[in-house]
């Protein structure tokens, strides 16, 4: 799901008109506050531009700049992912992106002042958009003009431009695809990355958790130590249309449902290898985290539907989905990480009750728009409750994210990226708000095909509140495919990384399930590296950590039955 911060922005701005919304909390103002929630009548945000316009230009900036200037708390599992010990950052040095006159916080620095990459306010760009390329057979072209000069990404190779995926309406949607470096492209796995929101950027992928490079404090670009292309080719698309560098140019563009979103990924998707056919024997990944929990598989189904037919064949290989929302069973579980990690009584659970019935009766009925509307406020009480800024790890106050937000507004480098002059930003509501009824759509019965054929890595950091790890798993056991039993009768074993237990993870019948310790909805975010470490094992087939026989065979069981001893107890 979205930055909650957004939404709680919004929702706490017209409830209290306080921009932060770090309120102290009488026990009489929660009760107004109930109250109120319980009086509104949610609004068809669909259907009403105001909201939609409203939500979407709150404070975005503020936000983000916020959050560049926390700190991450401390973390034993961290050690050694922390920037410090970042070797990579000496040996890559960037063409100084410094423009003049593009931006006053920066020092004009003549040396590093780079004449190609600069540009100015006024100067109108052009969306690179491949398809008419495609349309007239000029593949070679396409892939020339999407390259991106590696001069201003620290020298790494990169194309970047959009496909059409809706003439009727020109909707567009952008990628910015990254070769694997000194591997053979055509046989190292690639994963494309979606964000989910829905509405978010996948340039949060990219710069914040799996690609080759973040932003620095003083905005200039670093290498990142972690990034999963040193293992794989990684293609990211900003989806829906509207999302980040995507664009359409009709109010009518925009997505509503899985059927229009999965058209649109698969559009680009085969666009995409027509440009870069090399993919084609690779075998592919989809990831993706939050609200892609839909996305993944959706595009999946697309692409299974059309394997072994001439232009659909790919080495179509899996699928991973970081705490993903697949199913709406996970909605009306949203209190009780709150109270089982005691961030919440008992008392104020009975308190909640009221909210939750109601919020049951809205799925029962099916009606996504309310639903989602009661579920946002939902979430808002359980942080006011418990005095948290954001659901996405309750030990952060902060999360140190969208830093790279302001270096993708920089005229210069939208230039280089291709894209037209957008004001980017990392969440667009507008996209957010016309997905409304979506809400209560499930990927489940899309997973359940693809596991019939392909292997499914479900990964979950243990301390979001958002997508929690124990509400998800629990959906994952619905899941009916012929491995089901596999999968159910497998044993749970622990993850280690670096000879530390950073997780635990369960294989079979295609499916894994991995819980990563002290990482939250986010998890290359907040453990880089236990995350690369596991996902490209998994993706490379390889085992996913040492073994442990006590664990593995039927010990154990025979144990806990007959009720024996531990000798050493
Ligand atoms: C992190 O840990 C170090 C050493 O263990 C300590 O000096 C520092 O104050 C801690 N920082 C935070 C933010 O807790
Ligand atoms: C990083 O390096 C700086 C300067 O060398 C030092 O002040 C800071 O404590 C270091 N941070 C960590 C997390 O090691
Ligand atoms: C880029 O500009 C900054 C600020 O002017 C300067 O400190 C830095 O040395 C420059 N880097 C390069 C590679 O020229
Ligand atoms: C950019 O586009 C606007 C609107 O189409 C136009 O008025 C302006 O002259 C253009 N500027 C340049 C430098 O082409
Ligand atoms: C910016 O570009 C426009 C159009 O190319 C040009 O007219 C203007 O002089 C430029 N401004 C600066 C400050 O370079
Ligand atoms: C594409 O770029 C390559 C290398 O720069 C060049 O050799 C080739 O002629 C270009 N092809 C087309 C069709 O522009
Ligand atoms: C564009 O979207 C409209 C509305 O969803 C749909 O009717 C039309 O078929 C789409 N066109 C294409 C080419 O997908
Ligand atoms: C990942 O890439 C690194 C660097 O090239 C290499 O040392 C390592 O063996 C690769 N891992 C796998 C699983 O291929
Ligand atoms: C959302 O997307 C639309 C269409 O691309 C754009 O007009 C609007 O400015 C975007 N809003 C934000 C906040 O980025
Ligand atoms: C729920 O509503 C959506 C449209 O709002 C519809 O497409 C879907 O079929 C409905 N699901 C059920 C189970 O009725
Ligand atoms: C599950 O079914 C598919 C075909 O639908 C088959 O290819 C696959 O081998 C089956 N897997 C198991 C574990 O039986
Ligand atoms: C459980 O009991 C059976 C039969 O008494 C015995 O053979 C077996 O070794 C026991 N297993 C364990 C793990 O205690």
């Amino acid at each position: 799901m979205v930055l909650m911060k957004v939404i709680i922005f919004c929702v706490f701005s017209s409830i209290f008109t306080s921009v932060h919304c770090k309120v102290a909390l009488s026990e009489q103002k929660i009760a107004d506050i109930f109250n109120s929630i319980d009086k509104k009548e949610p609004k068809d945000v669909t259907k009403n531009d105001d909201f939609t316009t409203t939500v979407a230009t709150i404070d975005d900036d503020k936000i983000d700049d916020e959050k560049t200037v926390q700190e991450i708390t401390n973390n034993s599992i961290e050690d050694d992912t922390k920037e410090n010990k970042t070797k990579n950052d000496e040996t890559h040095k960037s063409v100084n992106q410094t423009c003049k006159g593009t931006d006053n916080s920066e020092v004009e620095d003549s040396k590093g002042y780079n004449e190609k990459a600069c540009t100015n306010e006024t100067e109108n760009l052009t969306a690179l958009i491949l398809t008419p390329f495609i349309e007239r057979g000029q593949l070679q072209e396409a892939r020339n003009a999407s390259r991106v000069d590696p001069q201003f990404f620290l020298g790494v190779e990169s194309y970047s431009g959009y496909f059409t995926v809706n003439k009727t309406y020109n909707s567009n949607l952008f990628f910015w695809y990254f070769p694997v470096e000194d591997k053979p492209v055509n046989k190292t796995p690639w994963i494309i990355w979606l964000q989910g929101g829905p509405g978010a950027s996948s340039m949060t992928g990219l710069f914040d958790e799996i690609g080759p490079f973040k932003v620095d404090a003083t905005f200039n670009l670093k290498k990142s130590q972690y990034s999963w292309l040193q293992n794989h080719s990684l293609v990211f698309f900003d989806n829906p249309v509207g999302t980040g560098f995507s664009f359409t140019e009709d109010s009518k563009g925009y997505t509503r449902d899985m059927t229009t979103y999965s058209s649109h990924l698969y559009t680009a998707f085969q666009q995409f290898l027509q440009v870069f056919p090399e993919l084609r024997t690779a075998p592919l990944y989809v990831a993706g985290e939050s609200y892609a929990g839909k996305y993944v598989p959706s595009l999946g189904v697309e692409i299974h539907k059309r394997m072994n037919k001439p232009s659909g064949d790919v080495n179509l290989q899996g699928f991973m989905i970081g705490n993903a929302y697949v199913d709406p069973a996970v909605i009306l579980q949203l209190p009780r990480p709150f109270y089982h990690f005691g961030l919440l009584g008992m008392e104020q659970m009975d308190m909640l009750k009221p909210l939750v019935e109601a919020l049951a009766q809205e799925i029962a009925a099916n009606n996504s728009i309310v639903a989602k509307t009661k579920w946002m406020n939902l979430i808002s009480l359980l942080l006011v409750l418990t005095h948290q800024t954001h659901a996405y790890n309750f030990l952060h106050n902060e999360l140190m994210l969208g830093r790279y937000v302001s270096y993708l507004n920089k005229p210069e480098i939208q230039k280089a990226i291709h894209v037209r002059n957008t004001k980017f930003s990392f969440v667009n509501m507008t996209v957010n708000a016309h997905l409304a009824l979506d809400f209560l759509s499930s990927g489940q019965g899309h997973f359940e095909t693809l596991l019939e054929h392909y292997r499914v890595l479900a990964y979950c950091g243990q301390l979001d509140l958002m997508m929690p790890c124990v509400t998800t798993s629990e959906n994952y056991r619905t899941w009916k495919w012929n491995g089901t039993d596999k999968f159910i009768k497998a044993p749970r074993l622990p993850y280690m990384y670096k000879n530390k237990r950073a997780g635990y993870h369960k294989t079979g019948g295609g499916l894994t399930e991995v819980v990563f310790l002290g990482a939250g909805h986010m998890v290359p975010l907040d453990i880089p590296g236990p995350a690369k470490d596991l996902i490209t094992r998994w993706t490379h087939n390889e085992k996913l950590s040492v073994r442990f026989p006590l664990l593995e065979g039927t010990f154990i069981g025979d144990f806990i039955k007959n009720n024996s001893m531990l000798p050493y107890l």
